[in-house]
Parts: C-alpha cells; structure tokens; sequence
C-alpha cells in the first residue's frame, strides 16, 4: 500500500467474529435446526462448521447466514484436525459435557498473542460436579450429573465465562458466575440462550445467575455487529485524517474507545446502529490501558500503538490481558515509530510520518494495525501473511479501496 490517502466515506459492519464461532456452539444445546444471521464471511466461520460436523451436526454456509442441525446424540469427542485450526472452539467444551455428560477436547495449541490457558474454564466445570482434566493434550471432561454451584473466577476471562455458562443452562439447580466477563459478545450468547429457553439473570453484569432447565429449543438469532471491526475503521479514520461513517455497531459498544479519540481530537457523532470519526489535524497523544470490557479492549492494543506513533506528544499503553501482544511493536519501529516496551508498559513518542517496510501480520488485529500503520507512512509498505487479517476482516481490502486507500492485495510471499 501507499500511504498518505485520507480515508473517507461509509463502511458497513457485519457479525462478530468473538459471538459468531460461540453462538455456533451454543446450537450444540438444542437438537433441530438452529439459524445464525448476520455472520461475517471469514474462514473462522467454516472452520467452526467443521468442527460441529465432527461432532455430528450438519451445517450449512451460506454468505451470511448459518444453519445447524444438531442432532438427538452428539458425538462426544471432537476431531484434532478440526480443532487445532481454530482457537476458539473450546467453546465446544461447555455444551458437550451440557449434551452428553462427556467431552473430549483437543487443546487447540499456542496463540501469538501470548498463552492461553484454560485452568477457570476446568475448575468452573469442577464444581457443576464434571471430573475434568487436562493430560495428552486434550481436556476431557465426565459427569454423571451437572449440579448449580456458585463460582468465582480468577479474572473475567470471556471463553471461562461462555463455557460455564453453556454448561450451567443444563445443569440440575442454579448456578452463580462471579467476576463473569462482560463484553458485548457474553450478552450476545445470553441473549440466544434465553431465546432457547435458559433462564438467565445478569446478563452484561459480572454477576450471572444461571437456573438450569432439562431441555433446550433451536432458535434463529440475529449476530451481533463487530464492535472491534468498528473500533478498527474509527482509528483509521483518525489515523489518515479523514471522515468515516461506520454502519452496523452499536456504538455503545465502544463509548470508551469513542470516548480516547475524542480525546485525541476527533469528531465523534452516534446514531442507534452506527456512528461517524471525523479528524482534521494531527491526533494528540492519549494513554491507553488495556482491561476486560467496558474497559479498553486488548484486542485494539496494536490501533492504539498504531495511532500513537503517529500523534503529537507521547503516549504510555499498558497491555494488562495478553502479555505477548507487543511483539507487535517491533513491526511498528520497522516502519519508523519511536516505540519501546517494559513489561506491561509501551512508551510510544508520535513523529510526523511513518516510513515504508515490509512488515508481517503474527495475527488478526497486529496485522490490521500494521495495515493503518501503512496508510500514514511515506512510500510502499508490505504487509505479509495478510490471511491473518482475512480471520477477522471479512473484505478488508475491499473496504479499504473503496474509502480511497492506495492498497492491493498481492500473491506472492517473499523468502523470510
Ligand atoms: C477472547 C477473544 C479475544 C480477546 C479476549 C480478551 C474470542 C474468540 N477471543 O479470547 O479476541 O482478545 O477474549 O478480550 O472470543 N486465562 C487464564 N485461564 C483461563 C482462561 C483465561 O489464565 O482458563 C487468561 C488468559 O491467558 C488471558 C486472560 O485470562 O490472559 C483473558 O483471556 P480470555 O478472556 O479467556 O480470552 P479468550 O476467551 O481466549
């Protein structure tokens, strides 16, 4: 890409890639046909899909909508090939040992972003009375009967939270989350849930109390738009200068985000499904720390990083979720940000522009700060591994083009 294009015009928002792959999961509860809409067009979504398939469900693809026939027995034990390609299909967990008393599942394996364990997801499936372990690679989890309890966990991890949750629908009793996550997307799997006939108090607050029912239904359901795509055209919007009016996001889901570019000198205008960033001048620096929603979402670490390399002043970022996210800064000094880490902190002193390098993408939202990054430096910058990009950006490029980006998207890979 060639930097230097103001970004301006309007871009629709799809589904959730963090509510899609869950929702997906949670049709595991209800045998029949459950219907998704609104599902962004990324590969996570047919990976999924193959992992219900492994487990006996049909599923159906098509554009945006998502179909799953779930049947009367599921099998229990999920297929490695399936799994090891998609992080977040753990999320079979919860359901499984809610369907079948028994599951078995691969451990997905490492993630760029930093480690990613899954210790609150077995204790919090411990105490609804599973015997769950984590040896040869697999987590595999037996109960002759899910009973409530009340757990708290550690920290409000989003995938402890869903599996429990998944699992506590089913559960004989009522079951108390505490210090639940509460990110758009928990809402958003509540919101099914109940659709489904769970009964479910405390959706969106840290507190989850959980009634179990013997039976759930199949629904149809509407995803949620992706609140961190939306954040994404925001930044690039602030970035480059320029005007952006982002449909599809509740901009509510972002009022903190919102909230710093103001600070950072933007016009931020809501409406009810959307919202518009305009910027005339250079940013001013912001401080920006990350934490679990409503705070600052790490997955907007690396736009954050991005636009403090190009604003006036210097900015701190802490990093308090993920601690392996700033590798993503030594691509950002390639391209000529005055940047450095200690521990949790990155320090970040703004210069006028960036200039051009061939950078790599380590995964979804690295790769889509690099590409901002790209827009505001002088010459042609490279960004490789770009499918990264493609797992959470349905047409990114596309998107990009048609707000007045010089990008293309090319073939080749170079030797490394
Ligand atoms: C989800 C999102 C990811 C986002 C993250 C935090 C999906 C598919 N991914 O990931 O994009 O960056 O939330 O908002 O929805 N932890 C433990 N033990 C556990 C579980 C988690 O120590 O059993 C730690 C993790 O290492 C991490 C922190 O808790 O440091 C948060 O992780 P978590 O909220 O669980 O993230 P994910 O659900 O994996």
């Amino acid at each position: 890409m060639n930097g230097g294009a103001r970004l301006a015009g309007e871009v629709r928002v799809v589904g959730a890639k963090n509510s899609v792959l869950k929702l997906m999961a949670a049709a595991l509860l209800a045998e029949g046909t459950t219907t998704l809409t609104n599902c962004p067009e990324i590969l996570d979504v047919p990976l999924m899909a193959d992992v219900l398939c492994s487990l006996g469900c049909e599923v159906d693809v098509q554009a945006s909508t998502v179909t799953i026939v779930a049947p009367a027995t599921l099998r229990n034990e999920a297929d490695y090939r399936s799994v090891s390609r998609l992080r977040a299909s753990v999320c079979v967990l919860g359901p499984l040992v809610a369907r079948c008393r028994r599951a078995v599942v691969p451990l997905p394996g490492g993630d760029a972003i930093g480690s990613r364990p899954l210790d609150m997801h077995a204790n919090g499936l411990r105490k609804l009375g599973a015997h769950t372990e984590i040896s040869h690679g697999r987590v595999v989890a037996d109960a002759e009967d899910l009973h409530g309890a009340q757990i708290w966990l550690d920290f409000p991890s989003v995938g402890a939270t869903e599996n429990i949750l998944m699992a506590a629908v089913l559960a004989d009793g009522t079951t108390v989350i505490d210090n639940a996550a509460r990110e758009p997307e928990i809402v958003d799997l509540c919101t099914m849930l109940q659709q489904m006939g769970a009964k479910i108090e405390g959706s969106g607050t840290s507190t989850l109390t959980v009634h179990g029912v013997t039976a759930l239904q199949p629904t149809e359901h509407r995803v949620i738009g992706d609140r961190i795509v939306g954040a994404t055209w925001a930044f690039a919007a602030v970035m480059t200068r320029g005007e952006i009016t982002v449909q599809g996001v509740d901009p509510h889901h972002i009022d903190l985000v919102l909230d710093k570019l103001r600070s950072a000198g933007a016009d931020v205008s809501t409406a009810i499904d959307g919202f518009s960033v305009a910027m005339r001048g250079r940013a001013e620096a912001v401080d920006f720390v990350t934490l679990p929603y409503p705070g600052f979402a790490t997955d907007l670490q690396p736009m954050a990083i991005a636009l403090s390399a190009v604003a006036e002043g210097t900015s701190m970022i802490t990093e308090n979720v993920f601690e392996a996210r700033f590798r993503f800064v030594d691509e950002m000094v390639r391209l000529g940000a005055d940047a450095r880490t200690d521990g949790h902190h990155a320090v970040v002193r703004g210069v006028e522009r960036l200039s051009s390098a061939p950078v790599w993408a380590s995964d979804i939202r690295a790769g889509a700060g690099l590409v901002l990054a790209g827009l505001c430096a002088d010459g042609t910058t490279e960004v490789w591994d770009v499918e990264h990009i493609d797992r959470g950006y349905p047409r990114f490029v596309e998107n990009l083009r048609a707000l007045g980006a010089d990008v293309a998207r090319v073939a080749a890979e170079p030797e490394r």
